[in-house]
């Protein structure tokens, strides 16, 4: 039924028609056409496709947990591969080291894990083999981990071992990080706790360093940075680790706090340590943000957040935000685990559990999904009847398309 009046005030919302619409709306010949549409609804094909669309994605097969000689078999391949190449970081499955890399992990996350909330949302850039985004997804079960790396070996053998171990409170996403793509995530209303930028701020381009400091700086209350020393012979771009060398000054411009957290032996010369900083500050506020990426800009409202250290994150003024990360900013990101199947089953599933309560489901949108370390959550569904965001047809259809494809497409 509301798929017809969806059409049907959708007809009626035409400019021209909108005075005929507001009086009909208050006669009874609007409620016979209503009823007409009603009628006819009856007989859309598009509803019982939406019904197939359900119980297809969640009949869907996921293997997570438990692993089979076929992925272990596939991570071996990986590894060794990788191994050819260079294997920065150890790389554990159920607790055990598999592989050792070059560079020591276990004495840098001593350090690190005194600095990660009990929950909250980390993003792990450049995460390599993944040790650190897998030891907090393992040991912070209430903290849901980004997990952002370029290269494709690296997080191939990441997704084979979260999923053997079938954690879903991280999310690996093989991509560029350039200052581009901080902007974009600075410009929605998106809660980072920690960002962790370990050892990787030299592999961009020197004249990006700065500029990428001071932006991801803005997004976080807690900043982690590990960086190179000078005296290390063969690092990566020399040239930006020389003229960064005292890289902590760029961060005191925005932290009140920034403190030493350790100094840890390079792989390139045992004699040389690579220190590391934590930059943090008690409120941060973000003004201006948009409410996910691509919004249709002059028909939403825009946002303010703030985050105080006894607080968390309020979002304007008023409502307190939950741990997690919209689902559709997420998908810009190139998205590979959890693999696409998942991600299809657990969003049509949310909507189909409100439907299940007896919610009346409106605006089915993957913006209206978060990402939480526990699952997806529907936020923002209206419980309004017989609006025009009342769930369509083909909603679902394009809900389980969207995530099949792990694309950020404009279906709607
Ligand atoms: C030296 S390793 C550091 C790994 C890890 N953070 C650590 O400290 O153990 C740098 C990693 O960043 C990745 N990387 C470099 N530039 C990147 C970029 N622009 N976006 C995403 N990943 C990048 C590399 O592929 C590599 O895995």
């Amino acid at each position: 039924m509301f798929y017809t009046n969806y059409y049907f005030r959708k007809f009626l919302n035409e400019s021209w028609l909108r005075p005929v619409g507001r009086f009909i709306k208050h006669t009874s010949i609007f409620m016979k056409l209503e009823d007409f549409f009603s009628k006819m609804q009856t007989t859309l094909p598009t509803s019982k496709s939406s019904t197939n669309t359900i119980k297809r994605v969640l009949s869907t097969k996921i293997t997570l947990g438990g692993g089979d000689t076929q992925q272990l078999d596939g991570l071996n391949g990986l590894i060794q591969r990788l191994k050819s190449l260079e294997q920065y970081q150890d790389i554990e499955l159920n607790g055990n080291t598999i592989s050792s890399g070059t560079r020591e992990c276990k004495s840098r996350w001593d350090a690190i894990k005194q600095h990660i909330p009990q929950r909250g949302v980390v993003l792990d850039l450049g995460s390599a083999e993944g040790y650190f985004s897998h030891r907090i997804a393992r040991e912070f079960p209430e903290v849901l981990v980004l997990s952002f790396e370029k290269d494709t070996i690296r997080t191939n053998i990441q997704s084979i071992i979260f999923s053997m171990e079938g954690l879903t409170n991280v999310v690996v996403c093989q991509t560029e990080i350039s200052p581009l793509e901080i902007a974009r995530l600075a410009s929605v209303v998106e809660t980072i706790d920690v960002i962790m930028a370990l050892s990787f701020l030299h592999h961009l381009p020197t004249y990006q360093i700065p500029t990428f400091l001071t932006m991801t700086a803005h997004l976080t209350p807690v900043y982690i940075v590990e960086f190179p020393s000078p005296l290390e012979i063969g690092v990566c771009n020399y040239s930006a680790v020389e003229r960064f060398e005292h890289i902590e000054e760029i961060l005191k411009r925005t932290y009140p706090s920034v403190v030493g957290i350790g100094n840890f032996r390079s792989h390139l010369d045992n004699n040389v340590q690579r220190k590391m900083w934590k930059a943090q500050r008690q409120s941060l506020t973000r003004k201006n943000l948009l409410p996910y990426m691509s919004a249709p800009i002059p028909f939403v409202r825009t946002h303010t957040l703030d985050f105080r250290d006894d607080k968390g994150w309020i979002l304007d003024n008023s409502k307190k935000l939950k741990v997690g990360v919209n689902a559709w900013n997420l998908l810009h990101y190139n998205i590979v685990y959890p693999a696409s199947e998942w991600w299809q089953r657990n969003s049509v599933d949310s909507y189909k559990k409100l439907l299940e309560k007896g919610h009346n489901v409106t605006d089915v949108r993957p913006w209206n999904l978060i990402i939480t370390p526990s699952g997806l959550e529907v936020i923002d569904s209206k419980d309004v009847p017989n609006e025009i965001i009342a769930l369509r047809p083909d909603d679902i259809e394009k809900l389980a398309a969207t995530f099949g494809k792990l694309k950020p497409q404009f279906l709607w």
